[in-house]
């Protein structure tokens, strides 16, 4: 993922400060991704390459460290965050497929954010209002009974926000109107 301006020099003095707080061992390397992390709302390449460096440990350590568990993103967030939930309820009635659907609209796979930044997509597990499947959290609006067919309706509300102005960085209302989308009912 290619940074923007000015991102680089944000890394290099958040890993600078990150690492200056810490006795640089290995046993720490946790804790450090978990701060910059915390800091930047991804571990960028380059943070993991200065992070090895300071540590004095090789670079696929961390890479693999960050990897392996869950909570570390390698992708920026994208100004709109699509979550969708592949619990069991959700899985069972094409929450996949919902998956899949956003994967096309978007061209990337889950996990990934697209190019320009403006989408990332994320699997999630049940996020608590399973008789709404298959779910869909999008900029933290809960969606329900998302369909390929409201798949489509989600992106477009999405694409006309950005064409409005950029206002607003997340609240994308659920303009398709049906299936109430009160997360917690
Ligand atoms: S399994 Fe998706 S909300 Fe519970």
């Amino acid at each position: 993922m290619q940074l923007l301006e000015g991102e680089r020099e944000e890394i290099l003095a958040c890993v600078k400060e990150v690492l200056g707080n810490n006795s640089i061992e290995r046993e720490n390397l946790i804790p450090i991704l978990q701060k910059v992390q915390h800091r930047l709302g991804y571990l960028p390449a380059l943070a993991m390459e200065k992070i090895a460096e300071g540590v004095g440990v090789p670079e696929v350590d961390v890479y693999g460290l960050a990897t392996f568990y869950n909570q570390f993103r390698l992708n920026p967030p994208g100004k709109h965050q699509v979550k969708v939930c592949l619990g069991t309820a959700c899985y069972m009635v094409g929450g996949d497929i919902t998956l899949e659907s956003f994967e096309r609209r978007m061209e990337i796979k889950e996990g990934e954010t697209t190019s320009d930044r403006r989408y990332s997509l994320e699997r999630v597990a049940c996020v608590g209002c399973c008789s709404l499947a298959p779910v869909v959290v999008v900029d933290e609006q809960v969606e329900g009974k998302v369909t390929p067919t409201r798949v489509d309706g989600i992106m477009l509300a999405l694409e006309e926000d950005g064409d409005q102005s950029g206002s607003s960085s997340g609240e994308a209302d659920s303009e398709t109107g049906e299936a109430g989308t009160n997360g917690n009912s």
